[in-house]
């Protein structure tokens, strides 16, 4: 097999096959085919596209290139969550301990990355005492005993992609569907997943902006998993303004606890009953959606999540008490109220915007080495659809200085009130593996 013809059968809108893919996934990852040769294939996909099989393929491929995570002796079907990323996501840490509590197990390993806010493991390292140095056994066992336990990262994952995705990067190839799904799938794969649910977040805080791309990219995946064995579902949604109130690491687990306890922003709760029902029908713990979803409702509201979250923080070092009295979590020594400047509606709180303003706090790592402080970030007084007056408080900075204004210019221009506004729609779709309901 030559690389060259393989570019060109792709160029010219053929199918590879099967064998191709792997000859080119294997010969890239092992540096026996250049750069180069990968650019001009990256394109020519972007132009061309690829068909579900091919997709499929790629995703197998890639998830071939390194080691793979074995959970089989993890007991259960285990599903994993993920999400293309947004501003102040806080569904991981109230969806782990909820969905356990709803007799899924939750094997999850956790990583910290760059972003407006840490990753879930920062957050839950806000959590005094609490750690993630177990050995492999311990967490098989504390999976199999509590249902829940997470772990930091480990293990060389699909090589071919981190080299790919870098190689995309440089090359103007990162924006196209069968790449991306691909990427994504495969990581998912890699770590063990027998069933995978997908956030897929549309708007100016999302990796996909436009809503359209994002419909595609859902599908995309949940064709992927479904034809590689995976059973997989995913809920489109909206990342105009951020999720939530809490935009910071102390802030977000104080309002996860919230969540758990039954309370917390609607639009958190309804996102993490959306995504939750999806992983307890995958789950095999109820035989219809609906049926889920009101297993879930009733755990958020009889103590049963919180008690598992509990559960959870004790089993891993950390103090549970924080789960009654959320000023144990680090708190920040200033907090500095942002006036509106008229009456009127908020019209838009633009997420990646906010997130901006939250990592200037220090809320998130601008580089691999920045350092995070736990206790900074923005509570949302309003959200897009509320009425305001002028004076009342947008938006609560939690800082560690008394010199916020910058961060109150970087809010006072994502934020816009107007005489009129509505709340956007949070779920914008939900995607099975019939299609798009
Ligand atoms: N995120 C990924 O993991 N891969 C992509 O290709 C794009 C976003
Ligand atoms: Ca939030």
């Amino acid at each position: 097999m030559r690389m060259v013809d393989l570019i060109e059968k792709k160029r010219d809108g053929h199918e590879l096959t099967t064998e191709e893919i792997r000859f080119i996934v294997e010969g890239y990852t092992n540096d026996k085919i250049p750069d180069y040769q990968v650019s001009a294939l990256a394109m020519a996909i972007f132009f061309q596209d690829m068909n579900d099989r091919e997709r499929a393929d790629l995703t197998m491929a890639m998830v071939e290139s390194g080691e793979t995570i074995d959970l089989s002796d993890i007991n259960g079907i285990k599903v994993d969550k993920h999400s293309t990323g947004g501003v102040g996501d806080t569904t991981t840490l109230v969806l782990a301990p909820l969905v356990a509590a709803a007799g899924v197990p939750v094997a999850k390993m956790s990583g910290r990355g760059l972003g407006h806010t840490g990753g879930t493991l920062d957050k839950l390292e806000a959590i005094p005492g609490f750690h993630i140095e177990l050995t492999r056994e311990e967490f098989a066992s504390r999976v199999n005993e509590s249902l829940i336990a997470v772990i930091g990262q480990s293990g060389n994952l699909t090589p071919a992609d981190k080299k790919l995705y870098a190689l995309r990067d440089v090359t103007a190839t990162v924006d196209s569907i069968p790449l991306i799904a691909s990427s994504i799938m495969s990581k998912k794969i890699a770590s063990g997943a027998d069933a995978i649910v997908l956030d897929v977040k549309t708007g100016a805080g999302a990796f996909m902006k436009d809503e359209e791309d994002a419909r595609k990219l859902a599908a995309a995946m949940v064709a992927i998993g479904n034809k590689v064995g995976r059973n997989t579902m995913a809920v489109i949604s909206d990342m105009s303004q951020p999720l939530g109130l809490a935009i910071g690491n102390s802030l977000e687990v104080q309002e996860a606890i919230e969540a758990l306890r039954g309370g917390g922003p609607d639009d958190l709760r309804e996102l993490c009953l959306a995504l939750g029902r999806q992983m307890v029908y995958l789950g095999g713990k109820a035989d219809s959606l609906e049926e889920a979803e009101e297993l879930l409702k009733e755990l958020l509201d009889n103590g049963k999540a919180l008690e598992k979250f509990k559960e959870f923080i004790r089993n891993q070092g950390g103090d549970p008490a924080v789960a009654d009295d959320t000023s144990l979590l680090p708190q920040a020594p200033y907090r500095i109220e942002l006036p509106a400047r008229e009456d009127g509606f908020v019209s838009r709180m633009t997420a990646d915007a906010i997130g901006t303003a939250a990592m200037v706090l220090g809320a998130g790592r601008a580089t691999k080495d920045s350092v995070i402080d736990l206790s900074v970030g923005l509570m949302l007084n309003k959200k897009v659809g509320d009425a305001v007056k002028k004076g009342e408080s947008l938006v609560t900075i939690h800082a560690n200085t008394e010199d916020v204004a910058d961060v109150m210019e970087k809010l006072y221009a994502a934020i816009e009130i107007a005489p009129q506004a509505e709340a956007p729609l949070l779920v914008r779709g939900i995607v099975t593996g019939n299609g798009e309901q």
